[in-house]
């Protein structure tokens, strides 16, 4: 079988792990602070801004609900995204409003976006897809701050990607989101962080992912009142822990590493596909300097991506699409607007295997695969 994502874990993963447990305590501490810190620093940001989270869909979230809209008012956010931003959007008691996205990158544009903007849009979720930095990024975020819109980037898969300054993917707007879950680049079985553009926004964060238990408490710890505690938000508790934390740090030391390997992996599929002229090529973005692939995706007509998806899924090599489009899906009630960059995207696309433990003997099955296809059509 050939998974379409997988993790890498190998030794360096189980040492640290070990070493957790040897440590005896195994929930948040110095070494999620630590995994934390090492995550700034990749992005380039100040270490305050990032806070660790139990996965991408908390904070996700987290971030829409940091907005705090009524009822009636709206986030702008593309179709093809991750099922748990519609789900924020609608728990936030918001609407969500559907931007179309260019059929062959599955990224929206700048006009894209402008094109679903009214009085009542308070914010905008941007999904870079599949590790492609979404070219317009500086674009969009000017945008929303002109308007006073929250800009919120699901980075999920994008965690090193970089935009057009050189910044990094997640880091334009006021809220950036990551996934570590047990198929994203960067693997720490489950897990995630959030970057916070305000300071203020980002202590309110940590008291809403850890009960909000506050510190400004007037309680003075002393005699017989050292038991007492306050609470200064009504929060959850979303927290990293040191063993998925030491997981993490392990993988984002092997980043450059993973990133190598499936630039590969996505150079080797173009090379041995180009030949295929009813099969269109991810566009170039995916392979330029700045975005690394964590899908490989190749379109062609609605009927040979569904017989090729079949074909592969019945010869253990699984393909997969992302992501069914949520205005599909009654519970997000869409306003019927047309969304033709969508649909062609939608039923055109087809992802197939990519991720860093991909062999040279699984991208030669693939593609001998997709050859034999051919011949049958
Ligand atoms: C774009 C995107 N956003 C968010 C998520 C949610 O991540 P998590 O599984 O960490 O909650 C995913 C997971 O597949 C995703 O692909």
């Amino acid at each position: 079988m050939i998974n379409v994502f997988q993790p890498e874990l190998r030794d360096e993963e189980w040492a640290a792990v070990r070493a957790v447990m040897a440590s005896n305590w195994t929930g948040r501490g110095r070494i999620t602070d630590q995994f934390e810190g090492a995550w700034a620093a990749h992005l380039g940001v100040a270490r305050e801004r990032v806070t660790s989270v139990t996965c991408c869909t908390e904070g996700l979230f987290q971030a829409v609900s940091a907005v705090g809209m009524e009822s009636g008012e709206e986030v702008v956010l593309t179709s093809i995204s991750f099922v748990g931003a519609g789900n924020a959007v609608l728990a936030a008691g918001a609407r969500p409003v559907f931007a179309d996205v260019d059929a062959r990158t599955l990224n929206p544009t700048r006009e894209h976006i402008e094109a679903c903007l009214t009085p009542r849009t308070r914010a905008v979720l941007i999904t870079h897809y599949g590790g492609v930095a979404i070219a317009d990024t500086l674009g969009i975020a000017a945008l929303c701050r002109e308007r006073g819109i929250t800009l919120i980037e699901d980075s999920a898969c994008a965690p090193a990607s970089r935009l057009t300054d050189g910044t990094a993917c997640g880091t334009a707007g006021d809220f950036g989101v990551w996934s570590f879950d047990s198929m994203k680049m960067i693997s720490t079985g489950d897990g995630g962080m959030i970057y916070c553009q305000s300071p203020g926004q980002s202590s309110a964060l940590n008291l809403d992912l850890y009960l909000g238990l506050g510190t400004t408490s007037a309680i003075s710890k002393t005699g017989d009142r050292w038991w007492e505690f306050d609470v200064v938000r009504p929060g959850r508790r979303a927290i990293m822990n040191d063993l998925s934390s030491a997981i993490g740090l392990e993988q984002l030391n092997k980043v450059g590493g993973f990133a190598a390997r499936r630039r590969h992996a996505a150079a080797t599929y173009n090379e041995r596909l180009a030949g295929h002229s009813w099969l269109t090529l991810p566009p170039a973005e995916l392979l330029d300097k700045r975005s690394v692939p964590y899908f490989y995706w190749i379109q062609t007509t609605p009927s040979h991506r569904n017989a090729l998806a079949s074909f592969l899924r019945e010869r253990d090599v699984y393909v997969t699409f992302r992501y069914y489009p949520l205005h599909r899906l009654p519970i997000y009630r869409h306003d019927g607007r047309a969304l033709p960059g969508t649909e062609t995207a939608a039923n055109s696309t087809l992802l197939l295997p990519m991720h860093q433990a991909l062999s040279e003997r699984d991208l030669d099955t693939v593609t001998t695969l997709i050859d034999e296809f051919a011949r049958s059509i």
